[in-house]
């Protein structure tokens, strides 16, 4: 028997038993003749105490020992002495006396320290010997955080009388805007399969089949440029239901997320349950991001109205040509420094602005770049609606509508981490609904699904198709926490005629049409229920609830920013052969 018991698991109720342990050597230390180990597994850290009248065996391979080796240690668990007791360590009223050291494997010098959080290495060398990075008690933390995540939505779904049902990898392009990655048959030379940007289109074909309520921990891949909160291949709780309404699916969610937390992360609180509803517009208009961060308030102020009959030439010019102007005040900044005033502007403006133009409510009167440019009137006016005191700056932005939400967006969430306005414990979860279900392609002269083709318009709206496709509302809805997007559903197109339509409007050509998705429009004929789901990104979530800061910090084995897996080394070349049988030819660099 390898060992009796973990490390992490002995207490003061082990007192005086003979136990077998198998682990790590997390630390060591020599004081005078003693030697004492951390030895570690993966349940936590119990300290060995090798005392000098240890037999001559052990004695002479305890010398040896470094870092990391992996040791049996059998011996007798007591408790410490009055005084050296440690309760930072969960074992920390114990150590174990060792009668015997057995030596089951040595480690080469550590390429980094995985004993503390500090002094790591750069990402990448840390992914490069990533089993032992998840070594160290945060990541394995994690990994076990993510467990506990989806044993219980596989529980709590289960209980709600959701069937898990795997659906395949090697399939064919199923569109969610990313790029697809693809794989080539043997078997057809010079056909493809697409590896699923998500399980779309099984889970509606699963609804056709009767299942009525189904759900997945399921993987999916996107070939697009990579981000914190982004991985080429990200994992999905992926849900969908027959025979319900927008608020059937999200009242399901919501449940399922206001139990899980608390079991899984007791230290973090939601803002608000039920959780609010926000419209597309509605989140746009006030935090300028349809992914707002309800943390904090810091809302953007329409100043319009203001500035009508301005004669500041930038506002004038931007509401002349149908623009707006908004403002967000950012408390206590008055004093901010002309470099960091600078620093904010090269930001709005590499986020497409022209300028910000700037008010500071200083002791010595009202300051900044606008200063100059606006009356007395406007700046009271101002003042009254923004609710502003002093010390407070207000930034400005005009221009077209869009460009003014995106720019004071970002600069919110600026000023919520400099200011620290968000609190880390607080998760505020909302929906946000009433998306566009069309957003104009100006590159590509044509219309694009805002969520994915599939999703339902709103049916109000139905008699918009032919005259204005951008007025169209969907269905479509997402959960959004803390500022990120945390999840994405809709109600579902379950008519042939529908689909056949937003194809169309799409620009896809009758052939192309048939060949992508005449297997879904063939199905809508055999009495496709009507339904819809949702899909929350299980990595954010994990991260959000880790508090860590990019979802490659919650997987096992994440790629790089670079979309790099480094440890092994992949993607790489593929062996001459392997190519032939594929009737494959390279080409040389794209
Ligand atoms: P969507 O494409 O919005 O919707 O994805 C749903 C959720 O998955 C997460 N997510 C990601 N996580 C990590 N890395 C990525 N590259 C990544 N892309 C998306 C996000 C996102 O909210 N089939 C639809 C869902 C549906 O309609 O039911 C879909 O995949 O948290
Ligand atoms: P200008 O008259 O161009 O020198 O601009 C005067 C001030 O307004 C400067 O501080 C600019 O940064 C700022 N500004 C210029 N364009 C905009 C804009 N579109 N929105 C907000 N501020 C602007």
């Amino acid at each position: 028997m390898y060992r009796t018991h973990t490390c992490g698991e002995l207490n003061a109720t082990h007192v005086g038993q003979v136990v077998t342990l198998a682990g790590w050597v997390h630390r060591r230390r020599d004081h005078g003749g003693v030697v004492f180990f951390d030895l570690r597994d993966r349940s936590g850290l119990v300290q060995i105490t090798i005392n000098p009248d240890l037999n001559a065996e052990s004695l002479e391979r305890v010398s040896a020992i470094r870092m990391e080796w992996v040791l049996q240690i059998e011996g007798v668990v007591q408790k410490r002495p009055a005084g050296m007791e440690n309760p930072r360590m969960k074992t920390g009223e114990v150590e174990v006396i060792a009668k015997n050291v057995q030596v089951l494997n040595s480690s080469k010098a550590l390429p980094f320290m995985i004993n503390g959080e500090t002094d790591l290495p750069d990402e990448n060398t840390r992914l490069k010997y990533r089993y032992l990075d998840l070594r160290r008690e945060r990541m394995t933390n994690n990994l076990i955080l993510r467990h506990n995540v989806i044993r219980f939505m596989r529980d709590y779904l289960d209980r709600q009388g959701f069937l898990e049902v795997e659906t395949p990898i090697l399939f064919k392009a199923t569109p969610e805007g990313a790029r697809d990655y693809i794989v080539p048959s043997r078997v057809y030379p010079g056909q493809f399969y697409a590896l699923p940007q998500s399980p779309q289109q099984l889970k509606q074909l699963l609804m056709v089949a009767g299942l009525d309520r189904y759900y997945q921990i399921a993987r999916c891949f996107r070939d697009e440029d990579q981000r914190g909160d982004r991985q080429p291949e990200f994992t999905q709780l992926d849900l969908e239901m027959s025979y319900v309404h927008r608020d059937d699916v999200l009242a399901m969610v919501e449940g399922l997320y206001t139990a899980m937390i608390p079991a899984v992360a007791p230290d973090k609180q939601l803002l608000a349950t039920p959780w609010p509803k926000l419209s597309y517009r509605e989140a746009l208009e006030r935090f300028g991001t349809d992914k707002p961060d309800m943390r904090f308030g810091m809302e953007l102020v329409d100043v319009s109205e203001i500035f009508a009959r301005s004669e500041f030439k930038v506002f004038k010019s931007a509401l002349e040509s149908g623009g707006a102007i908004k403002c967000l005040l950012a408390p206590n900044s008055a004093d901010m420094s002309r470099k960091e005033v600078d620093a904010l502007t090269e930001l709005a403006k590499s986020q497409g602005a022209k300028g910000l133009a700037t008010l500071s409510f200083t002791d010595d009167g009202v300051k900044g770049t606008a200063a100059k440019f606006l009356s007395q009137q406007e700046v009271e006016a101002v003042k009254s609606r923004a609710g502003v005191r002093a010390g407070d700056l207000i930034l400005f932005a005009a221009d077209e509508r869009s460009i003014v939400n995106k720019v004071l967006g970002n600069l919110r969430l600026v000023f919520r981490d400099k200011l620290n306005l968000a609190d880390p414990n607080l998760l505020a979860f909302i929906w946000v609904v009433d998306f566009p279900m069309f957003a104009w392609n100006a590159e590509e002269e044509r219309w694009d699904t805002e969520h994915h083709p599939f999703t339902m318009p709103q049916l109000a709206d139905l008699d918009k198709f032919d005259t204005d496709p951008g007025a169209i509302l969907s269905d479509a809805y997402d959960m959004v926490c803390n500022g990120y997007e945390t999840a994405s559903g809709s109600i579902r197109i379950h008519r042939r005629d529908i689909q056949h339509k937003i194809f169309e409007l799409l620009g896809h050509k009758e052939a192309d049409i048939q060949m992508k998705f005449g297997h879904m429009l063939e199905a809508f004929e055999y009495g496709a229920p009507p339904h819809g789901g949702m899909a929350p990104g299980i990595d954010r979530l994990v991260m959000l609830l880790a508090d860590e800061p990019n979802i490659r910090e919650v997987i096992a084995f994440p790629k790089n920013q670079n979309a790099r897996d480094v440890m092994a080394d992949a993607p790489s070349q593929v062996e001459q052969k392997q190519l032939q049988e594929l009737g494959i030819r390279l080409s040389g660099t794209p």
